[in-house]
């Protein structure tokens, strides 16, 4: 039963946007989105037969086992292509990947398997009946626009975005280019508002936690950027301004969001943060410290270089040492047997009943998305109501859970983009992405057909003379090279006095003495260590730095035919995800001093992090992983081939589970 029956009958009850009912056809450019309203279980119907036909992959739901097939040979196929080849000791075989958990399928997003749940409201796009245009055929825009460093931009270039974001924010939230129902853009995408259901499992949908998370943002800011472009005074173009906090200039919020008067400014930021150095490292558990304001440049200069030199730390750790690769970078793959909620997937498949939770494997999310960004979010946003206030703002209320998260804008998914600061922040993030795909040459991405293939809609203006409006289906595709999206960026400005680049960061520091030679072994590093380990499932405890002794490490191959990287692997992260959450990782760093590890050392691997969102219901949690390569690492502690080492968790902030214990495995990122 699908079709239009099923449609006419669920008129009345939970709408789904965007509620395309025309016939997917690859040559049809122009279609007709209707305004027809059903909800998320008709339209799982009518998309899964069509995906069964389309894929015709003889796949039996009831059996366990073939979710978990991927053949092997096809996930190569994509891979030998992907021309990531800048950086050392990465190279394309026959390797296992870290992917191989998700089934045939699950990782499809197309906008026409993707549903919105209204809920009071809000906060799906305003369904209209408007033309749908695929972005590929649209004529290339004239003008480049180069996107410059917020901290650098003209009074007047600020006074023309402050201008056209004022029209922005009078328009009605009804008005898809209003600034409300932009921002609503960022809630829908990431609160569970919108569903997928490529296979019959309806599943809420998050664009955040994997490869989707960079290609969804940049589309996302380009017609942001768009909505100002049309409402800016004069005829030069509008370029979106980046918030460059990974240069030292650039590393506090700009002063263009800071003046309680303007449109740019937000009330709903930490008020600690407005004049202080920002912590691309930061997370919760340091809210006790005081922040290293702006004015210690002068007064305390060495706690001034020290937070400035963190923080390039951190970028040359993400770009750099855990940049290897696509994989690595970007995120892995979307894969919606994994997203979200571990309870609600055992009770609905019943297939996981009999395995343990650690047996997924889901989303990870890449360097560019869960180290400075994630930082910059939780440090922007105000951490809880001020003191003896309650927080009983009705703005405050948000998304699936209509509870009240004291008005934290940046520092929580759903309400993040209702801060203007938000914007330039993704533009930043998207400029380490362009800058990594061309400087560092990282490449272009993956070559896989459902990460190319994935396409959203976005509303966009006809032309610029009238305010008609009309849906683009922009894929992957179609993003990944910024010229074809008519903009640059342009770097900051390196003759400015106390300029550092990140590239010069690798880490100098150690916890423990240099190892010299390569016969170190585990029990030596671990030293003064008392080792706990083989107890997963674990809850992690602030304050409590756990040990994993002498994790195996595979044999690498000496010929040099097949090197892949080195990767550290924890699965099933399972994480609350109504906290804000941090663990750092560090490589046989000494138990007693492991609290210090952080991005400026040697022994550190990497962190997960993740920003504070809405729950449905009580309870739901959810699971990730956590992939990071440590080749560099290794060699940093002068770690022989083979020779198994310590893996030490360091937890820092919120309700987080391990599932498993930590491995390492050869991978190709
Ligand atoms: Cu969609 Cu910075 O998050």
């Amino acid at each position: 039963m699908h079709g239009g029956g099923a449609m006419a009958n669920a008129a009345s009850t939970a709408p789904a946007y965007p509620s395309t009912t025309f016939s997917k056809s690859m040559n049809n450019t122009t279609t007709t989105a209707s305004a027809a309203r059903r909800p998320c279980h008709v339209r799982r119907r009518a998309t899964s037969s069509r995906i069964r036909a389309a894929t015709s992959s003889g796949r039996d739901d009831t059996n366990f086992n073939n979710l978990l097939w991927l053949p092997r040979r096809d996930v190569l196929a994509g891979l030998t292509l992907t021309g990531v080849t800048a950086f050392p000791g990465v190279a394309f075989a026959d390797l296992p990947t870290i992917y191989e958990g998700c089934g045939r399928g699950e990782s499809k997003v197309t906008d026409d398997l993707l549903g919105c749940d209204v809920i009071n409201n809000l906060p799906c796009p305003p369904r209209k009946k408007v033309e749908v245009v695929n972005f590929a055929d649209l004529p290339r825009p004239k003008n480049v626009r180069v996107r410059r460093p917020a901290h650098e931009l003209t009074a007047d270039e600020v006074a023309r975005y402050k201008k056209a974001l004022a029209k922005m924010k009078e328009l009605s939230p009804s008005n898809p280019s209003s600034f409300a129902a932009q921002a609503a853009i960022h809630e829908a995408y990431c609160d569970g508002h919108y569903h997928i259901d490529p296979t019959e499992k309806n599943r809420k949908f998050d664009v955040h936690f994997s490869w989707i998370f960079a290609p969804w943002h940049r589309m996302y800011i380009y017609f942001y950027e768009r909505m100002v472009n049309h409402y800016v005074d004069g005829k030069d173009a509008f370029a979106l301004p980046y918030w460059s906090w990974d240069v030292p200039a650039g590393m506090a919020m700009p002063d263009m969001f800071k003046d309680a008067t303007s449109p740019l400014y937000d009330q709903y930021r930490n008020p600690d943060h407005l004049d202080a150095v920002v912590d691309l490292d930061y997370h919760l558990g340091r809210k006790q410290l005081p922040p290293v304001t702006l004015e210690m440049k002068t007064s305390k200069p060495e706690f001034y270089e020290d937070a400035v030199d963190r923080n390039l730390g951190t970028m040359y750790h993400q770009m750099i040492r855990t940049g290897k690769g696509a994989r690595c970078f970007l995120g892995d793959r979307f894969c919606t047997e994994a997203n979200f909620n571990i309870n609600e997937i055992n009770k609905r498949s019943g297939r996981r009943l009999r395995k343990e939770v650690g047996e997924l494997k889901g989303d990870a999310s890449g360097s560019l998305e869960r180290m400075a960004h994630t930082a910059v979010h939780v440090w922007a946003g105000r951490p809880g109501p001020p003191k003896d206030v309650k927080c009983t703002d009705p703005e405050a209320a948000l998304g699936h859970d209509r509870e009240l998260h004291c008005a934290n804008d940046m520092g929580f998914l759903g309400s993040a983009a209702r801060d203007p600061l938000f914007y330039s922040h993704h533009s930043n993030v998207d400029r380490l992405w362009h800058l990594w795909s061309t400087k560092l040459k990282g490449g272009k991405g993956f070559d896989e057909p459902e990460w190319l293939n994935t396409s959203f809609l976005f509303y966009d203006f006809v032309n610029d003379d009238d305010d008609t409006m009309r849906l683009v289906r922009v894929t992957v595709r179609d993003v990944l090279d910024t010229a074809k999206l008519g903009y640059t960026y342009s770097e900051p400005d390196k003759t400015t006095s106390g300029y550092k680049d990140w590239m010069d960061y690798k880490p100098t520091r150690r916890l423990s003495a240099p190892v010299t030679g390569t016969a170190t072994t585990a029990a030596a590093a671990a030293k003064g260590g008392d080792a706990k380990g083989g107890e997963f499932s674990l809850e992690l405890k602030v304050g409590e730095t756990v040990v994993v002794p002498s994790v195996t490490r595979p044999a690498r191959d000496e010929s040099g035919m097949r090197p892949g990287v080195e990767v550290l692997v924890i699965d099933s992260i399972d994480f609350d995800p109504g906290s804000t959450t941090k663990f750092d990782v560090a490589i046989n760093a000494p138990k007693e001093s492991a609290e210090k590890v952080g991005p400026q050392y040697g022994e550190y691997a990497g962190s997960f992090a993740s920003v504070q969102a809405a729950k449905e219901k009580p309870g739901d949690r959810r699971v990730v992983k956590l992939a990071i390569p440590i080749d560099d690492v290794l060699a940093d502690l002068g770690v022989g081939a083979g020779v198994p080492v310590n893996v030490v968790i360091v937890p820092r902030a919120g309700d987080v589970k391990i599932g498993k214990a930590p491995k390492i495995e050869i991978q190709y990122c």
